[in-house]
């Protein structure tokens, strides 16, 4: 699809700040979409989250950058992060946020997706969408001339990955070359985690119940996106291997939004997969310990390692807002509007 940015959109981001990552991203990304953290190319990613630590030390210089800009919310799941995150990031930019609560009505049921785009773009700056079927997010997006953002998909969750590899890099200065481990159920979060690591040249491994491995067209990308990276994706059944001197471990529910009927048969495939202290001692010592939240405390992961000094469950969760704050910025042109860009 062609660039939805127009001229004007692109002339407007003056090259004065002198990062050319963040540049480059600013004049490519204005006007256009997130449905998948790879509609982001890996300098893209480092750009967002490079401007997401510079949002985060440096909130005021970004008070205004978005003055006026109006966001709609439309979730047809519960959220606590995402929507707060999204909504006070844009709220202390100056813009403002519209929630649409979905959940008892789906995108498209009502009124065909094509023309609630058709709509909403007369009234708003960018969509920001949280569906069931990932195809509502990519229609939306077709037929939008305003960007449309991914706020969690069943196949995607690109702006927990954001924050997350944010969170990575305060931790260990970069996210490059390190051992990052996923342990459960092969989902959305699990998804974007794998693409956004191979981005960033971490070395990502995989640990699933048989049959529940990640989707292979995303496997297939990560690999190809971590080939040009220098790192590699590993899937594995088991997961003792797979946290052997990680140096983060990451897990997510074992029952996401939309799975719920499955929770009985799901609850002893993944028991072996549980993170817990006998697990964690496997990984290396400097090892920390993630989840996007929320968490099924003492199924997935035991209160001892969630609430223990090697979790930075909170410090993710914070940076959804910094990381989501960068991305609006690149999408809406806000770095026009902003001092230190000038
Ligand atoms: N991690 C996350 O997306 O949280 P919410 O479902 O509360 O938005
Ligand atoms: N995989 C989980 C993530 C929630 C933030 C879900 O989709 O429910």
């Amino acid at each position: 699809m062609a660039s939805k940015a127009t001229i004007e959109d692109r002339d407007t981001i003056t090259p004065v700040y002198k990062d050319d990552d963040i540049l480059a991203a600013a004049a490519r990304l204005a006007g256009e979409d997130m449905c998948s953290i790879a509609d982001l190319t890996s300098g893209e990613v480092r750009a967002t989250l490079k401007l997401g630590h510079d949002v985060k030390r440096n909130p005021r210089e970004y008070r205004h950058a978005l003055d006026a800009k109006q966001m709609v919310l439309m979730f047809e799941k519960a959220s606590l992060r995402t929507r707060l995150a999204f909504e006070t990031g844009i709220n202390t930019m100056g813009g403002n946020a519209i929630f649409v609560d979905q959940t008892s009505s789906p995108l498209g049921e009502r009124e065909a997706i094509a023309d609630i785009a058709r709509n909403v773009e007369r009234w708003v700056d960018v969509i920001v969408l949280r569906t069931y079927a990932h195809d509502t997010i990519t229609e939306m997006a077709a037929n939008s001339r305003v960007p449309v953002i991914n706020a969690l998909s069943d196949f995607e969750h690109p702006c927990q990955a954001l924050a997350d590899f944010m969170t990575l890099e305060e931790h260990f200065g970069s996210a490059a070359g390190l051992n990052f481990t996923y342990v459960g159920d092969g989902n959305n979060v699990c998804h974007s985690l794998m693409l956004t690591g191979a981005q960033l040249g971490a070395n990502v491994t995989v640990a699933t119940p048989r049959g529940y491995s990640p989707d292979i067209e995303i496997v297939t990308k990560a690999r190809e996106i971590g080939e040009a990276n220098g790192c590699e994706l590993r899937l594995l059944q088991d997961p003792q291997a797979a946290v052997e001197g990680a140096d983060a471990v990451y897990t997510d529910v074992c029952v996401s939004m939309g799975f719920e009927h499955e929770s009985t048969k799901r609850a002893p495939i993944f028991r072996p997969f549980q993170v817990n202290d006998a697990l964690m001692q496997k990984a290396a010592q400097r090892a920390v310990f993630m989840h996007c939240l929320p968490a099924r405390r003492n199924a997935e992961v035991t209160d001892a390692v969630l609430d223990g000094p090697q979790s930075i469950v909170f410090d993710q969760a914070e940076n959804r807002m910094h990381a989501q704050k960068a991305l609006l910025l690149l999408l809406l042109g806000g770095l026009a509007n902003v001092p230190s860009f000038q």
